[in-house]
């Protein structure tokens, strides 16, 4: 079922006492949330304690930012979806921009992390988009159907229909420059088309999501909700964010 989420991806920010800070201004804030609006913040790994400790028996729920593909074993440096899973993680992000072009993560390797977070029971946010490059090429969408079908090939098309994605351009990341709702909306309605059970798949839209420029974005028919970095930082910014979700 389609429900508003907003997840603030805190990347790599904070000290153990500014994450518990923030975490804890977020609950102070809840009340301009409609109750329907699932909103997750994403810490560091080895932050993901003292968030959890701050959110307990609370509405936000606590996501990781990404997850091996991986269940065990030597592979120095990674940490497994079950391991995020005993922190109180939901939702793991997949596949993010920064993984993909600053790691070089592969849409094969993205779908093998995705496969293992929900093979672990949590709900990948399973980020897609398309970089200025091949925008300009009239690519997009044949990128995003790409990234989408590399998923059904490793965990199956069944896969998708419990994942939450994250449409995010590449070119709207971190620099200011936000899609248009119309532009998000165009390529929203093709991955709801392109997925089986697109219908009831939440679709979330991420890159450069201000206070200012939420609500028209969250009121596009196919946008269900925001993937937040920047703003997600503050917040007092992050809960107007929240704030503009549709409340249907
Ligand atoms: P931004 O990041 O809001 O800072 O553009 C979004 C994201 O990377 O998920």
């Amino acid at each position: 079922m389609r429900t508003p989420i907003v997840a603030g991806n805190w990347k790599l920010n904070g000290t153990r006492a500014s994450v518990r800070s923030l975490a804890q201004s977020i609950l102070d804030g809840l009340s301009s949330v409609h109750a329907d609006t699932q909103v997750v913040v994403c810490p560091s790994f080895v932050h993901l304690g003292d968030v959890a400790a701050v959110l307990d028996g609370t509405r936000v729920a606590l996501g990781a930012q990404d997850a091996a593909d991986q269940e065990q074993g030597a592979f120095t440096g990674e940490v497994a979806a079950a391991m995020l899973a005993e922190y109180g993680c939901r939702y793991a992000i997949v596949g993010h921009s920064e993984r993909r072009h600053v790691y070089g993560e592969s849409d094969a390797f993205s779908a093998a992390k995705f496969a293992a977070v929900r093979a672990a029971g949590l709900t990948p946010i399973y980020c897609v988009g398309e970089t200025l490059e091949d925008r300009e090429n009239g690519a997009t969408h044949a990128v995003v159907e790409r990234q989408l079908r590399a998923v059904e090939q490793h965990d199956g098309v069944a896969g998708l229909d419990e994942a939450v994605i994250a449409y995010e351009p590449v070119w709207a990341i971190g620099t200011g420059r936000t899609a248009t709702p119309e532009q998000a909306q165009d390529v929203h309605r093709f991955i709801r088309e392109t997925l089986r059970n697109g219908a009831s798949v939440n679709i979330l839209y991420g890159g450069s999501v201000k206070p200012d420029n939420a609500a028209a974005l969250f009121a596009m028919p196919d946008i269900d909700g925001g993937l937040i970095g920047g703003a997600s930082l503050q917040a007092d910014d992050f809960l107007a964010i929240c704030a503009a979700t549709r409340s249907e």
